[in-house]
């Protein structure tokens, strides 16, 4: 008996560029394009497994070992139904394939990250969705191709198609079929380039992306002005920064990116909130951080940005890196758990602020208000795995315990 099975992983994305409103809430087409880069699978991923086979009654998908129920006309029906077309198309042009676009799937994926480290998982998770499905359906898809499903799961999604410096171009059929990923450069153009995830803890529970970003379409005109006048042009700034390899256009961009998100946040009505004083905390380390460099006559050397939670995301090139790890944990003490997968501190972490850093602008936060550092860069595309070692379903097709 043959089996049908395939195995992928795929990366979470962080954006410079950030995507904040639809301009269709089904198919998800954003009111903006945006830009991000890709993070590397061997410290932040998604692994799903999908088998399709005749006796299987009804699709399943298991999500960190638990059922997720597959809503009729929600988000993962939308996406598995794609599939399964693309699925058809290819057996109709290839008579001779086994018809197994007919067949349920079983579905079951993991993140290597807990979902209570803040981390958003629907990206690098519908990225892996997808791509493990049309490795199952041995698709001869592209990645632009797969992100037009992965988008509809979830819009960020769509950008973990790809590795390195990723573009989601807005597009403008109402169809949605413009609306894609395109690489922007592959991680190998600037693989210097590393992210240094602050998760920042938090009790209360935020305003989703979803219904946050209706709100802010529905609500803020200030919105409006960053759909035309701001965005398009930090777009090209960015593509060119990214080419160019300028680490000071990025970073400033970057920064204002995510100023610029949070602003149309607050003019949301009623305002949202993401970030907390945690959050601000790090942007003032960041800036005195920045400030310092430039005045000794050196280069802007990290940006930090911040999605729609408290947790900060620091980008910066790897010679400055443990500069500014050992500056975050001087502010920021204690709680911290680094883990170093890359062994920057062979002999443990010692916390110190750089030469002509003011100490007195950013207050020493309280032990634990940031509770895990993950050091990483940046990363490939979504990875087929070799099934019969990293397969997330038992034989028989149910979940592996
Ligand atoms: C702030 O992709 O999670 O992270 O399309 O509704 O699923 P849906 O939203 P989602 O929004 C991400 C928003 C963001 C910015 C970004 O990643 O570009």
């Amino acid at each position: 008996m043959t089996v049908y099975q395939a195995t992928v992983s795929a990366p979470v994305n962080i954006a410079v560029i950030k995507y904040w409103g639809k301009r269709d809430t089904k198919l998800i087409l954003p009111t903006n394009s945006s830009l991000s880069v890709t993070l590397d699978q061997d410290h932040l991923r998604s692994t799903t497994t999908s088998r399709a086979d005749e006796s299987f009654e009804r699709d399943i998908l298991w999500l960190n070992g638990k059922e997720d129920p597959i809503k009729e006309g929600g988000r993962l029906a939308t996406c598995i139904g794609e599939m399964k077309k693309l699925r058809k198309q290819y057996e109709d042009a290839n008579p001779n394939e086994p018809k197994i676009s007919s067949y349920r799937v079983h579905i079951a994926s993991n993140n290597n990250f807990p979902t209570a480290a803040g981390l958003a998982s629907s990206a690098s998770g519908f990225a892996a969705l997808v791509s493990s499905l049309a490795a199952l359906y041995k698709l001869p898809s592209s990645p632009s191709e797969l992100s037009l499903i992965a988008r509809q799961g979830s819009g960020s999604a769509c950008r973990s198609l790809f590795g390195g410096f990723v573009a989601w171009e807005m597009g403008s059929a109402t169809s949605g079929t413009d609306s894609l990923a395109v690489e922007v450069a592959p991680r190998e153009h600037w693989p210097e380039m590393q992210a240094l995830v602050c998760v920042v803890s938090d009790k209360k529970k935020g305003t989703s992306s979803t219904s946050g970003m209706q709100r802010t379409v529905e609500t803020s005109t200030l919105l409006q002005h960053r759909i035309r006048e701001v965005v398009p042009k930090r777009m090209e700034q960015m593509i060119r920064a990214i080419k160019d390899k300028d680490f000071t256009t990025f970073a400033e961009v970057t920064m204002r990116d995510s100023n610029s998100f949070h602003a149309v946040a607050l003019d949301t009505d009623p305002p949202i909130f993401y970030m907390n004083d945690v959050s601000r905390a790090i942007i003032a380390t960041i800036v005195e951080y920045n400030r310092a460099s430039v005045a000794a006559g050196g280069p802007v050397k990290a940006a930090y940005t911040f999605d729609a939670g408290p947790n900060a995301v620091i980008y910066a090139l790897e010679k400055d890196m443990a500069e500014i790890i050992r500056l975050v944990c001087y502010f920021f003490p204690q709680g911290v758990s680094f883990e170093d997968p890359m062994g920057v501190f062979p002999s443990g972490v010692q916390s110190g602020v750089p030469e002509g850093f003011d100490v007195n602008v950013v207050k020493v936060a309280e032990t634990g208000s940031v509770s895990r550092l993950i050091h990483t860069r940046v990363g490939g595309g979504p990875r087929v795995l070799d099934d019969s070692k990293e397969t997330l379903l038992a034989q028989d097709g149910s979940l592996k315990v």
